[in-house]
């Protein structure tokens, strides 16, 4: 052999390998779909030819929502969280913990928010920025933290997940701190001020004579004048209740926050599904039926940042809660029920999905999160909403689990679920009273596990709620409606103190 076809078929070889070991990567190029495609997709792979559509949330649309309390219990049996798949009465915490809160996980995860896939790549959680800012008259310290998603195995989708972690800055030691879904911007950024801000106008000065030189006998003409100026103080925008913002209530109570962006992890829509986190684990694929939703993925991504949380010495990492409001109502209740290393949580808003009984048919109904809210839950709740399909049709009675069971999953730990009221825009659809039923339902999970129920207990179906503003915040199960919107900003000083006795927690800056 020639040297000349000897390096030939060196070349050969090694593009040969080279194309073997790149190939697969090639062939799984992301696939991208619309909303309705993914949809349709998901209902092939199920087998559904049919949904029954979702009411309209107008009320003065012909086909809107039932609000009709007396048609509103048709599967007025709701199952039973302290009764095991094989009519096993639980009475021990042991066989909670051993048996029965393994199945419902099991059943969560296989019917309703989908599973966390098992290879789900690591996160490396780096700080950005570190700010010092001040948040009213408490001093912080803002770190801009950045979890970025290891995508060797999918390089076209990345996820780096943003989160904002704030913490009063004079605090004697490790805080609580309460995760909150929502963007992660800098609370207060610090400004330049005194010299500083004067050498930053100087320059701006030379900077703008340079570009029209006409200016230098402006700037001559009014020597005191500043184009950059300090931003005055400006009084925060009130809560609804007359409160101080939630940020300023925390760390003047001595808490921390962070700030979580779910978009960071995955995006809020159907098309989305095959990019972020549940993208990047199915190369871009469409999701199977058991494959997890977008609430699933965003719980995900806050226990991540909670295992950022954990290296941070200055967060007391046994009392971090987690919070949202609407979506991500559904979102919080969803993250402290499966990850118990969250220590509290406080759910606003959270209607169907969250914590409302999904057997319920007020408002919002399971319709609604079958049809264009689907990508929120696993592939397989679709069939609670099909009226034809190769296995019958199916209804909301079918689904093996309900939400007195998913906050029963959170027991014994801090659990407040909050509403506001329908006459300031907390509307009818999220089912304020499903909510209450089923935490009512669900204290007796906290009594078994030695923790306090409502105060309220009893059989859900006649359990009366009590008025807005009347809390019942007694036990580690806490209910309140404040007489605001939707929002749970009015509640947020009932949370931080009910929070604080409960975990014996003082400011201690
Ligand atoms: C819609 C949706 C709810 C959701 C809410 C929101 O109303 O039907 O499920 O909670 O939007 O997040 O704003």
């Amino acid at each position: 052999m020639t040297v000349f076809k000897l390096k030939f078929a060196l070349i050969y070889l090694v593009s040969t390998v080279c194309a073997f070991v790149i190939s697969p990567a090639a062939a799984q190029t992301p696939v991208t779909f619309t909303s309705d495609q993914d949809h349709q997709n998901m209902m092939d792979q199920l087998g559904i030819k049919a949904l029954r559509p979702g009411p309209s949330g107008d009320e003065k649309a012909p086909n809107h929502a039932n609000y009709d309390e007396s048609r509103a219990n048709p599967y007025p049996n709701v199952p039973d969280p302290l009764t095991m798949n094989d009519g096993q009465k639980v009475t021990t915490p042991a066989m909670w913990w051993d048996k029965r809160r393994p199945e419902l996980i099991e059943m969560f995860s296989k019917y309703v928010y989908g599973r966390v896939p098992n290879n789900v790549p690591k996160v490396k959680w780096t700080v950005n920025t570190v700010d010092h800012e001040m948040i009213g008259f408490t001093p912080v310290i803002a770190k801009d933290v950045e979890g970025i998603v290891d995508n060797s195995s999918s390089p076209d989708i990345s996820v780096h997940m943003h989160m904002m972690l704030v913490l009063p800055a004079r605090a004697k030691g490790p805080v609580p701190v309460l995760m909150m879904f929502g963007r992660a911007a800098f609370p207060y950024p610090n400004e330049p001020a005194g010299g500083d801000l004067d050498k930053i106008n100087k320059a701006w000065e030379s900077v703008l004579i340079q570009q029209d030189p006409s200016l230098k006998q402006v700037f001559e003409q009014h020597p005191a004048w500043q184009p950059i100026k300090a931003t005055p103080f400006q009084f925060p925008q009130l809560n609804e209740d007359g409160g101080l913002p939630n940020p300023w209530q925390l760390v003047a109570a001595g808490w921390g926050f962070a700030l979580f962006d779910p978009a960071s992890v995955q995006a809020d829509d159907g098309a989305g599904i095959t990019r972020g986190i549940i993208g990047l684990v199915n190369k871009g694929q469409p999701r199977k039926p058991e494959d997890w939703g977008a609430l699933r993925a965003w719980a995900w991504g806050a226990a991540r940042g909670l295992d950022y949380l954990e290296t941070d010495s200055a967060v007391d990492a046994k009392h971090v809660g987690i919070e949202g409001v609407s979506r991500y109502g559904k979102a919080a209740l969803v993250t402290m029920a499966f990850d118990q290393r969250f220590a509290m949580v406080l759910v606003g808003s959270s209607g169907k999905g969250g914590a409302t009984l999904l057997r319920r048919n007020f408002g919002e109904a399971v319709e609604s999160l079958t049809g264009g809210e689907y990508y929120w839950m696993a592939g397989n709740f679709m069939k609670y909403g099909a009226s034809e399909g190769t296995f019958g049709s199916m209804t909301p009675g079918d689904i093996p689990v309900d939400s007195n069971e998913l906050i029963a999953l959170c027991a014994p730990r801090l659990t407040f679920i909050s509403y506001g009221i329908p006459a300031k825009g907390d509307a009818n659809w999220l089912d304020h009273k499903g909510s209450f039923m089923a935490t009512v339902d669900a204290s007796r999970v906290f009594t078994l596990l030695g923790a306090k129920g409502l105060a309220v207990e009893g059989d859900y179906r006649t359990a009366q709620m009590p008025p807005a503003n009347t809390g019942l915040l007694d036990g580690q199960l806490a209910w309140r409606q404040h007489d605001g919107g939707h929002t749970d900003a009015p509640n947020m000083k009932y949370f931080i103190e009910w929070a604080d006795k409960k975990i014996g927690h003082t400011a201690t800056q």
